[in-house]
């Protein structure tokens, strides 16, 4: 029965307007695919356009930098969780697709000899280890924003047929493990429609607003990692959340870590630049969990400013105004109207705030979900792809370094892609829609026409949001975790008890921020049980309990099901690159 909602047919679906969806549906559309996008928000304002600080490629235009170095930092900065396949792949492509962006429009920002400007990020060097390098392209501080709008061009011009604010809901499967497509919604008329696909592709970006303070947009809700747990399948190495070093103390608004590169640094209530005790060789550009857990010690252990001594200070004012201004104009305005300082004259209060889900759907080097579900041992899941942050594929491991994340959207979307036009070729035609499958995805759409009093998704979402920061944050013990699995299942207890006050369809964003309470609260089970059971510290996962990270029982990565109220799985780390040596697990120190 299909309870009379319109169908339509494409050869590919993508979910999220990204910079991943766009950079895949755009490969898609110039093979002459027909090509279906669908987004809950106009594709410019998808999170990628709130990247600041740049794109990591080994160019080489500022200092000496090859593809090796790059990739040497990335599986050090992984905590070695990385899968070496994976980062081989990303740092060998990344030149490549930074002059081809430049190609479809990127205004990248320039050095006096006219090539590509490239910024100092954390946890890079030249030489394995050595001097600092100086590998981020930027286009001013604005550079997912300039990715974002020459991809969208690129793909209107290439014919790719956009959903603007259509909600996808759930995928619909064969019973055989095939994905057809998605139920999705029409925002503004609250209509459903199924679009029925040969491929579908995830690409709905990360969930780090389960967090309380956090950097990123309200959209980052985790929809298509909940969507793959409610098809059965699971998502990877959701311990790691990375808390972003230096967000507006308290609000949680991203200050790039740009502003370190052109030379900002930290100080404490003494004025003291602390990160020389913590980082001695890399300072302030030391990798990302390592300056953020430097500030929480610093609070922790009473060197905090301010009068709650509740966070530390970033400095530019001693930099020449020039650079704050044209290198870094929207740190500038952002600092100024959310934390009521110019940088140009006073320093910034900051504190880590989450910002990147290294964890996600899991996928291989193609962007194909890959999961031990109707074929064990794990198997790439037919017509099923995941790219960019709602992915694990994994090239970020246990924490990603600055600069690799705007990287992985077009590696991977690319390479996606690729896989899904030769899928195509031995795969040329739709397979009957899942009845079944249709029916659980009406029944859970109905289940927020239910009517009576009851709990509101305000105010469990901000339970929620509180709770991941209070259980699960920066530093982590077992009985705090512990806890936090207990408060976050209670949560769950309570969705049933939840109840829309408004029901109408058009346009009715309550309805829509119900269906984004139970994806977050999907994830933050995910992340609370795959935390509490990792015993050891490894990249942003740091257990005050477990201190040391521990090789030899952890070195693999956590596999989550939602089934029985969280099951969880392991599978090895993918330690052979494709044509180098593999850099063995060695102490990490910066
Ligand atoms: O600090 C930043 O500009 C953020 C960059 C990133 O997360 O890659």
């Amino acid at each position: 029965m299909n309870h009379g909602i319109e169908k339509r047919k494409f050869d590919c679906l993508v979910i999220g307007a990204g910079g991943a969806g766009l950079r895949a549906a755009l490969q898609l559309a110039k093979a002459d695919l027909h090509v279906a996008v669908v987004s809950k928000v106009f594709p410019t304002r998808s999170h990628t356009v709130a990247a600041q600080g740049g794109m990591n490629a080994a160019l080489g235009n500022v200092t000496p930098d090859n593809w090796h170095w790059h990739m040497y930092d990335t599986v050090k900065g992984s905590d070695f969780l990385g899968d070496q396949d994976a980062i081989e792949y990303m740092c060998r492509a990344a030149s490549r697709l930074v002059i081809e962006l430049e190609h479809f429009g990127v205004p990248f920002t320039r050095l006096d000899n006219g090539r590509i400007y490239q910024r100092p990020f954390g946890g890079q060097s030249q030489n394995y280890g050595g001097d600092q390098a100086a590998r981020t392209c930027a286009a001013a501080d604005r550079t997912g924003h300039a990715i974002l709008q020459s991809l969208y061009q690129q793909n209107l011009h290439a014919r790719t047929h956009f959903f603007d604010e259509y909600f996808a809901t759930d995928l619909l499967v064969s019973d055989d493990g095939v994905t057809q497509g998605a139920m999705v919604i029409d925002i503004a008329t609250g209509e459903p429609l199924i679009i029925e696909a040969k491929t579908t592709l995830m690409a709905t970006g990360g969930s780090a607003r389960i967090f309380r303070t956090s950097t990123n947009a309200m959209i980052n809700t985790g929809d298509g990692m909940a969507m793959v747990l409610r098809a059965g399948m699971p998502v990877q190495d959701m311990e790691f959340v990375q808390f972003h070093p230096t967000g507006v103390a308290g609000l949680g608004m991203l200050i790039s870590e740009a502003t370190r590169g052109e030379g900002g640094y930290l100080i404490n209530k003494d004025g003291e630049r602390f990160m020389k005790r913590y980082a001695p060789h890399a300072l302030d550009l030391a990798s990302r969990d390592v300056v953020s857990r430097a500030i929480a010690t610093e609070i922790r252990e009473g060197r905090g400013c301010g009068e709650k001594a509740d966070h530390v200070l970033l400095q530019l004012h001693h930099l020449d105004s020039d650079i704050v201004k044209n290198r870094l104009p929207g740190i500038r305005d952002l600092s100024i109207r959310f934390a009521g300082v110019d940088p140009v004259d006073a320093p910034i209060p900051v504190f880590p705030t989450a910002h990147y889900t290294m964890g996600g759907i899991p996928t291989n080097r193609m962007g194909q979900v890959v999961a031990p579900l109707h074929h064990a041992p794990e198997e790439a899941q037919p017509g099923l792809y995941a790219i960019g942050e709602c992915a694990c594929v994994s090239v970020h491991g246990a924490n990603r370094l600055g600069g690799n994340s705007l990287l992985d959207i077009v590696v991977f979307g690319r390479a996606a892609g690729n896989h899904i036009i030769e899928f195509l070729e031995d795969n040329r035609f739709h397979s009957p829609l899942n009845e079944d499958s249709i029916e659980r995805a009406v029944n859970h759409i109905q289940r927020w026409d239910r009517k009576g009093e009851g709990e509101s998704v305000a105010s469990l979402t901000n339970e929620m949001r509180a709770q991941m920061e209070q259980y699960c944050g920066v530093f982590r013990t077992q009985d705090v975790l512990d806890e936090g699995v207990e408060k976050i299942r209670a949560l769950f207890g309570r969705l049933d008890d939840v109840r829309l006050g408004d029901h109408s369809k058009v346009f009715n964003t309550a309805r829509f921020e119900a269906f984004e309470l139970e994806n977050q609260l999907e994830v933050a089970m995910a992340t609370m049980i795959s935390a509490a059971a990792r015993k050891e510290s490894r990249g942003a996962h740091s257990r005050l309990d477990y201190p040391e990270r521990n090789d030899k029982e952890w070195m693999k990565h956590t596999l989550y099901f939602n089934r029985d109220g969280g099951v969880l799985d392991y599978k090895p780390v993918r330690t052979q690159p494709l044509s180098v040596d593999s850099f063995p697990p060695v102490e990490r120190v910066y």
